[in-house]
């Protein structure tokens, strides 16, 4: 970081001085730790649109340019990688795991795959038509019950174990959620099976009908599964590194982190997408009607997977999941005619001067929910589908702001309530 830079502020005719901070990708940031005890002042900056939160090795984006990379690698570079996993190590250790490293962490994850069997039975007694998202918020704090050292331990535990135990058993919990939900029996976590195929294989094997994995399936599950894996300081990841300041241990950190994932202007959204194509496909395919009805300052609806807080130009993620979500269809002779509302939706929103104004583009859900439905995965678990590619995003974070100097988060604020005098 650069030593000589310096902002200049004038407050009541005196001049403070303020070191500019400079990233690896040249970003520039006021370093304000000393405003308050230099000038009694604070800044203000409500959803912190214009604050940086902390400083991050992690991920990187480039909002005007459509740049994602995680530890300094492209994303698409990392889509091109055969299994999700390498991608969470990467998040998890800083570089792509040699052979050696990943079979061990494979190892790692296979022998944490299963959950503990009176967890288990917390599932039959899960009313049927739950989300699987509170459920999957409810069950990650599970562990901290059926091990209890986990309070203590997690923070200091070996985290490498806490992270491939809520690694591999997000996927065993997600897949249990789904099986209760239709009423079939449990499917348990297969040691031969790589973890996409071992997660599909949970969803969808059952006594009377044998599950047939297929390459192409699995292939475009890992690629979805990187393109979730992180994104920087988004309002999920803020939520874990805030809960995990106060030294939370890691399940309940995580389970604070599914929770804001699930808001429909969050994760939601690739749920809420699929039920907005229905809805212009129900209502004949009227897509300049919902571009109209999207622009209507007094109509609270929304293009969702549309627009986003950094991205100012194509989400990179939803360029690849289109061209993919193309591909999956015609390799499975799938004709979704949601997807020819999204194209047809995305065209249209794309001239309007309203969105272009506004740099409005597909964001990573517009395509993901119309793949999801191509691999059978009902539409109350396309969240629970990110969350599972998150989780080593989430963890990454978790781990980077234990391990530095992060004090506890506790923002300031300006109070503008009543006062004495209101009430004298
Ligand atoms: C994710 O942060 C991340 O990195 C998140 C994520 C990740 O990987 O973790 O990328 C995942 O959450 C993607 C976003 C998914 N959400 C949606 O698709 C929901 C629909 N999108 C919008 O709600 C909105 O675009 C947000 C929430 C995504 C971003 O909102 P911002 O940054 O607060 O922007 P804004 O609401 O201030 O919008 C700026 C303008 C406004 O109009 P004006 O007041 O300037 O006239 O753009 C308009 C908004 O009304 N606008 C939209 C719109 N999104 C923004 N108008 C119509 N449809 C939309 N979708």
């Amino acid at each position: 970081m650069s030593e000589n830079l310096k902002a200049t502020l004038n407050i009541d005719g005196s001049i403070v001085e303020l070191p500019v901070v400079v990233g690896s990708e040249n970003e520039k940031g006021i370093d304000i730790s000393t405003l308050r005890s230099k000038t009694g002042y604070v800044t203000v900056d409500p959803s912190f649109m214009n604050t940086a939160a902390c400083y991050s090795k992690i991920t990187f984006i480039d909002g005007e340019k459509g740049i994602l990379r995680y530890r300094g690698i492209p994303i698409e570079d990392l889509v091109k990688l055969e299994s999700f996993t390498q991608v969470a190590f990467l998040l998890l250790h800083g570089n792509l795991p040699t052979p050696q490293q990943r079979v061990q962490f494979s190892r790692l994850l296979n022998l944490n795959s299963m959950l503990h069997e009176d967890m288990r039975h917390f599932f039959d007694h899960l009313p049927r038509g739950a989300h699987p998202m509170h459920i999957l918020s409810t069950m990650i704090n599970a562990p901290a019950i059926f091990y209890p050292n986990v309070d203590l331990l997690s923070i200091n535990e070996d985290i490498d174990l806490s992270s491939a135990r809520l690694i591999s058993t997000i996927r065993t919990m997600a897949a249990f959620a789904y099986k209760k939900n239709i009423g079939e029996p449990v499917v348990y976590p297969r040691h031969d099976l790589p973890y996409c195929a071992n997660f599909l294989n949970m969803m969808f094997d059952s006594p009377v009908a044998p599950y047939e994995i297929k390459p192409e399936i699995v292939r475009i599950l890992n690629i979805l599964f990187i393109l979730h894996a992180d994104h920087e300081q988004n309002c999920s990841t803020t939520t874990v590194r805030t809960i995990g300041s106060a030294q939370v241990n890691l399940y309940a950190t995580i389970s604070a982190g599914i929770s804001a994932l699930s808001g429909p202007l969050h994760g939601g959204a690739n749920q809420a997408v699929v039920e907005m194509l229905k809805q212009i496909l129900a209502d004949g395919g009227n897509v300049k009607k919902y571009v109209e009805l999207a622009k209507d300052k007094n109509n609270p609806f929304r293009l969702m997977g549309f627009g986003h807080r950094v991205y100012k130009t194509y989400d990179p993620r939803a360029k690849i999941i289109r061209e993919e979500c193309h591909k999956l269809l015609a390799h499975m002779d799938i004709h979704d005619p949601l997807l020819d509302v999204a194209r047809e939706l995305e065209e249209y929103a794309l001239t309007d001067p309203y969105f272009k104004e506004r740099n409005l583009y597909p964001n990573v859900d517009f395509y993901t929910g119309i793949v999801y439905r191509a691999l059978g995965i009902p539409e109350n678990m396309f969240t629970v589908m990110f969350a599972l590619a998150r989780l080593p995003g989430w963890i990454a974070h978790w781990k980077e702001m234990i391990g530095g100097t992060t004090k506890i988060v506790r923002p300031r604020q300006i109070y503008i309530g009543q006062t004495p005098a209101d009430r004298a």
